[in-house]
């Protein structure tokens, strides 16, 4: 097994706190757009609004109309054109192409169709719209997504979905290693329903590179977590895998014979000091049990409010000493994430393939 020496590093590291572009971000719960309501919203510092046209095809455009910067949120839609509240422009709800300026006469010389206002493709993946962030103008010719929309798997046509989502006070960056700091649990996450600090035991855990990430291999579940116990009423070995990808996504899988649980959490920045955690699960365990859902909820938003609490008890701290201690093995998965965004942001910028910073299995050991 490897032995990895003790090491100290700080952060932010090349790329701290700096956004990705490129990727699918989660922008609002699909149930938040309905009809010919125009909802506003902002993620990684551009502000969007949101509808959805006749068809019921989500659309997002950069809330700021080209001709002077006003919100399209305050205009109206009439389920195929945005029409700006100042002058009445009209823009198209997909592509954003402007094909109205009511001021200008016939013989006008203006060419409307030339005028867009900024565009995010858009799709809708387990009850959330995405939107495919290119930029931070939304429109360019390589603002064609790359990637497919992220979709939380799933294994059977019958099961169950919960979502959750809270805002956090604190860069992406923060926010997502305080995701896969696997070392707060007993401290954080105490409780008589999680972890108790008794429980804090050595762990070994095996990962490997995956495209854009790393993946904590499938192994069985620490047994010091209440909610594993509860699996051993099916008898089957149970198993967990763990997925970190970029830009900002945790994915997590439980098998338990032909039983499932799978979750994701998501961080997405809002501004450059507030994010947005989404949390979204689905499962057919205990099918026949019909609180697991509101038992999710219960127990997930005071595991986040944990979370929560850190964050901001962290923040008055973090403007004095911005920079971190990262130490191996618990805070390696953090590194990892700092080195994979450094070398996707260094891929764009040469054009060239993203150099991988896992050169393949490893093995680390910690404590929680
Ligand atoms: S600012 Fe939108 S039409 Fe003038
Ligand atoms: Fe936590």
């Amino acid at each position: 097994m490897e032995q990895t020496p003790p090491l100290a590093i700080s952060s932010p590291a090349k790329g701290g706190d700096e956004f990705l572009w490129g990727f699918w971000y989660p922008v609002l719960r699909s149930n938040r757009i309905r009809g010919r309501r125009l909802v506003a919203s902002a993620r990684l510092e551009v502000p969007l609004v949101l509808g959805r046209d006749a068809a019921g095809k989500a659309f997002a455009l950069r809330d700021v109309c080209p001709h002077r910067a006003f919100p399209l949120s305050l205009g109206r839609y009439d389920g195929h054109t945005v029409e700006c509240a100042y002058h009445g422009w009209r823009f198209e709800a997909h592509t954003g192409q402007c094909r109205l300026v009511p001021s200008i006469t016939e013989d006008s010389k203006l060419q409307c169709d030339r005028i867009h206002a900024g565009s995010f493709p858009c799709e809708e993946r387990d009850g959330y719209v995405w939107a495919y962030f290119a930029n931070s103008e939304g429109r360019s010719p390589g603002g064609c997504p790359q990637l497919p929309v992220p979709e939380l798997p799933k294994y059977g046509g019958r099961y169950r979905i919960a979502h959750l989502s809270a805002t956090l006070d604190c860069s992406m960056d923060t926010a997502i290693i305080g995701l896969m700091d696997p070392a707060h649990g007993p401290f954080v996450h105490r409780s008589w329903w999680w972890r108790s600090r008794r429980s804090i035991r050595e762990k070994q855990k095996a990962f490997e590179p995956i495209p854009q990430g790393f993946r904590m291999s499938s192994h069985t579940p620490s047994a010091n977590s209440a909610p594993y116990k509860l699996l051993k009423v099916y008898g089957a070995a149970v198993t967990t895998q763990i997925d970190f990808v970029l830009p900002n996504m945790r994915t997590e899988e439980v098998r338990c014979g032909k039983y499932w649980f799978t979750n994701r959490t998501t961080i997405t920045p809002i501004r450059h000091d507030l994010c947005q955690l989404d949390f979204c699960a689905a499962w057919n365990l205990f099918s026949w049990f019909p609180l697991v859902a509101p038992l999710l909820h219960f127990f997930g938003k005071r595991f986040i409010a944990q979370d929560q609490r850190v964050i901001e008890l962290q923040k008055p701290g973090l403007k004095v000493q911005p920079r971190m201690m990262l130490v191996d093995d618990a805070d390696r998965q953090a590194r990892w994430y700092f080195q994979l965004k450094s070398a996707y942001l260094a891929s764009q910028q040469s054009g060239m393939p993203m150099q991988h910073p896992l050169e393949g299995p490893i093995t680390l050991r910690w404590r929680s």
